[in-house]
């Protein structure tokens, strides 16, 4: 009478409720490694948020602060790390022509005395935006010397395919000999 290919029913409820109980173990896994990632990531990251937000104001870079013109290009700092500051503005950046030394950690400070641009350095992962009421900060080495190009990749205005500068990397003793006698470095002629 009973057919041998037909499992019993009460085995495959069996089977089944194995398969859907290791289906739900599965899930409430999922689901709480996700929450202790938010949880993680909301408790470490509210210690040390992921980038500063410093503001600063665009109509006052060229009268005062940091970003004056004299303080602009690449300086020195006591800990042997160089600090680049740069302007954007339509449609040029300032300077011009970025000189910094290879194998030698770079903070980068831009901000932007108008509307919103963006930087990268071609050959690189150095990409920013660079909005006017911030300062972008980032941190970076050059591993070799060589010249790259720095083009706003923002669109800004009609001049936007027009604005771009140049970064020198040269070598780092070349460089502190420059710097030892210079406050501020760029390789604007
Ligand atoms: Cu500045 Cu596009």
């Amino acid at each position: 009478m009973s057919n041998p290919t037909v499992p019993d029913p009460h085995t495959s409820a069996k089977v089944a409720a194995t398969v859907e109980r290791r289906w739900a173990f599965l899930a409430v896994l999922l689901i709480a490694s996700t929450i202790a990632v938010v949880i993680f990531t909301g408790l470490h990251w509210s210690a040390m948020p992921p980038s500063r937000v410093e503001t600063i104001d665009p109509t006052t870079l060229n009268v005062s602060g940091e970003f004056i013109e004299s303080n602009l290009g690449s300086a020195v700092e006591p800990d042997g790390s160089v600090t680049l500051r740069i302007v954007a503005q339509q449609y040029s950046f300032t300077p011009q022509c970025l000189l910094v030394p290879a194998g030698v950690p770079i903070t980068f400070r831009a901000t932007s005395a108008d509307v919103v641009h963006g930087l990268l350095v071609t050959h690189t992962n150095i990409n920013s935006m660079v909005e006017p009421g911030y300062i972008s900060t980032f941190r970076t080495t050059f591993a070799q010397t060589g010249d790259h190009l720095m083009p706003c990749h923002e669109y800004c205005g009609t001049g936007h395919q027009g604005m771009w500068a140049h970064v020198k990397v040269i070598d780092k003793n070349a460089f502190m000999q420059m710097a030892a006698t210079s406050r501020r470095i760029s390789c604007v002629k």
